[in-house]
């Protein structure tokens, strides 16, 4: 028996449901049950109603589907998926930001953990930043974390002063070397093609100008469904190319850099799906004390 057969056979066994992320490598994107970005999974993981919930994403996206979900088994098919954006600040670390700017709201983007959800006022993902923080009544001070170029993207759309808006220093290691020069570069080559870029690329604050449509995942995928460019140029993890070249195939979909591979994205195989379901791991388990502090932020996020 196949490798996929032999998962889709265990997913109807065990009621469960496999849900994957854009930057998955395509044979998981292909069997999955959904695929998306990181507020479209949380929202699906959110409302399901299978016994066990597959996430074939990171970590933090796993924690995030238990805390909305808490009665469902969750499995991360491989343990060591992880999110270097997600380690850049600690709970610790975010009660010592706090201590200094007393009575400011903490935004919390969801790619970070558990510990720090449960610190956190709201969380957000790319797809809604702009939204939550211009919810935020104007005279309040922001403590936005962890990723900077995120946060300054936000911080022009939604007109905050530096001083009431301040950001953690941190950035993603695949999207931050998406710098100015690459743009720069890539548009010198591809004159006509437009840009579509992650707002967590490191060009975002110097070279917003050149790019065309700042989007979450699924906004860029909702793009390439239906542009008519014959090239456009894309700026972000690269597993997000399988899902575009295959929803439109007359287009072409360029990376802006082929590099941009995120390692944690890419650690879980068929193989390891396969044996998350059979072999009932790796369970993913938040402590009840921090998921019921963390819920309230998230769940302002999934309604957002
Ligand atoms: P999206 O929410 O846009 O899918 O982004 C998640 C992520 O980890 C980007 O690096
Ligand atoms: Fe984390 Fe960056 Fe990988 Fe997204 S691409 S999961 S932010 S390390």
């Amino acid at each position: 028996m196949s490798l996929e057969a032999e998962i889709r056979r265990l997913k109807d066994e065990r009621d469960a449901v496999l849900l994957a992320h854009n930057y998955q490598i395509p044979e998981i994107q292909d069997i999955a049950d959904d695929v998306g970005d990181s507020l479209y999974l949380s929202r699906q993981a959110m409302r399901t109603d299978r016994k066990v919930i597959v996430f074939a994403g990171v970590r933090f996206m796993a924690e995030t589907a238990k805390i909305l979900n808490p009665t469902k088994t969750v499995l991360l098919p491989d343990p060591t998926a992880g999110c270097s954006l997600a380690d850049a600040i600690t709970a610790d670390q975010l009660r010592s930001w706090k201590a200094e700017h007393p009575g400011a709201v903490v935004v919390s983007y969801v790619n970070t953990s558990a510990e720090v959800k449960a610190e956190s006022d709201y969380c957000c993902t790319s797809s809604n930043a702009v939204r939550v923080v211009s919810s935020i009544p104007a005279d309040r001070e922001i403590l936005f974390l962890p990723d900077m170029f995120l946060g300054e993207y936000v911080r022009q759309q939604t007109g905050r002063a530096p001083h009431s808006m301040h950001l953690w220093p941190a950035d993603c290691h695949v999207h931050g070397r998406l710098r100015p020069e690459t743009i720069a570069r890539a548009r010198a080559e591809h004159p006509q093609a437009p840009l579509i870029a992650h707002p967590e690329c490191g060009c975002m604050s110097k070279a917003l100008p050149d790019v065309d449509r700042v989007l979450s995942t699924d906004g860029m995928i909702r793009f390439a469904k239906e542009t008519k460019a014959p090239e456009v140029l894309v700026a972000t993890e690269t597993g997000i190319l399988h899902r575009m070249r295959r929803l439109n195939p007359t287009t072409r979909f360029t990376p802006l850099d082929a590099g941009a591979i995120c390692p944690y994205m890419k650690a879980t195989d068929l193989t390891d799906v396969r044996d998350a379901l059979q072999l009932n791991r790796f369970v993913i388990d938040v402590r009840p004390d921090v998921a019921e502090r963390a819920r309230r932020a998230l769940e302002r996020m999934v309604a957002s």
